[in-house]
């Protein structure tokens, strides 16, 4: 399900977004292994002498940024002035994430940052929305949140571990559900009705949110605003 670029398209995307960040900034730390780059490079400035404090979006990106010395806090104590987030597709400025089984926290921190800076590799590019959208959903809500996806002409899959029997679990402890839409001809209206589902704790529609799109490819890093 994951799409993937190069490893060098990825840290150029990460590295590029890393430009905007300057002394004094509290930053988004996005989930996924574009994002990485991003967090790496902050490291290392934050060696050079760089101010900053981080707002982890996940599990794996609190560890990573612990490990690479980046100060951190929470959103009940600072608000980010940016955000560096990957995606799992990206059409005319709507994301769709999870791929991470992150979203929920990264919508959170993403939708609190006055800015939003995507980081993308062009492997997840598209005309059109049609990657299937991450649900987060509590475990008791698994297959009512699954009999509405389809009536809404979804198709839901529970996400399974794998490295072991068993689903994913989030950070958040509960399931997550891949629901393939086809293409998405209307994503805010089909994010309106995911997000009105009991049981529903985030989707990975991101409607709305992204400021810019950095794609890193061969030649250089391309920014759409
Ligand atoms: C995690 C996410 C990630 O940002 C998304 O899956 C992209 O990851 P990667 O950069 O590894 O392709 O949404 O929930």
């Amino acid at each position: 399900m994951k799409r993937g670029g190069t490893d060098e398209q990825k840290r150029a995307a990460g590295e590029s977004a890393v430009d905007a960040v300057s002394d004094g900034m509290v930053v988004g730390l996005g989930t996924g292994s574009t994002t990485a780059y991003a967090i790496r490079e902050l490291g290392r400035r934050v060696d050079a002498g760089l101010d900053i404090e981080g707002v982890p979006t996940s599990y794996q990106s609190r560890q990573l940024a612990r490990e690479v010395g980046i100060p951190l806090t929470t959103l009940e104590d600072a608000t980010p002035d940016l955000a560096i987030d990957g995606a799992d597709q990206v059409a005319d400025g709507t994301l769709i994430k999870g791929g991470g089984a992150a979203h929920t926290r990264e919508k959170l921190v993403d939708a609190a940052a006055d800015r939003l800076l995507v980081v993308v590799d062009p492997t997840k590019e598209a005309d059109a929305l049609d990657h299937p959208v991450p649900i987060e959903v509590l475990p008791d809500a698994r297959r009512t949140v699954a009999e509405t996806v389809a009536d809404l002409g979804g198709d839901p899959q529970l996400r399974a571990a794998e490295r072991k029997d068993g689903p994913v679990v989030t950070d958040n402890g509960n399931l997550v559900l891949d629901c393939d839409f086809g293409t998405i001809e209307d994503p805010a209206g089909l994010a309106r009705a995911l997000s009105a589902l009991p049981g529903v704790l985030e989707h990975g529609l991101f409607v709305e949110l992204a400021d810019e799109i950095h794609c890193g490819t061969d030649d250089g890093v391309r920014v759409t605003e």
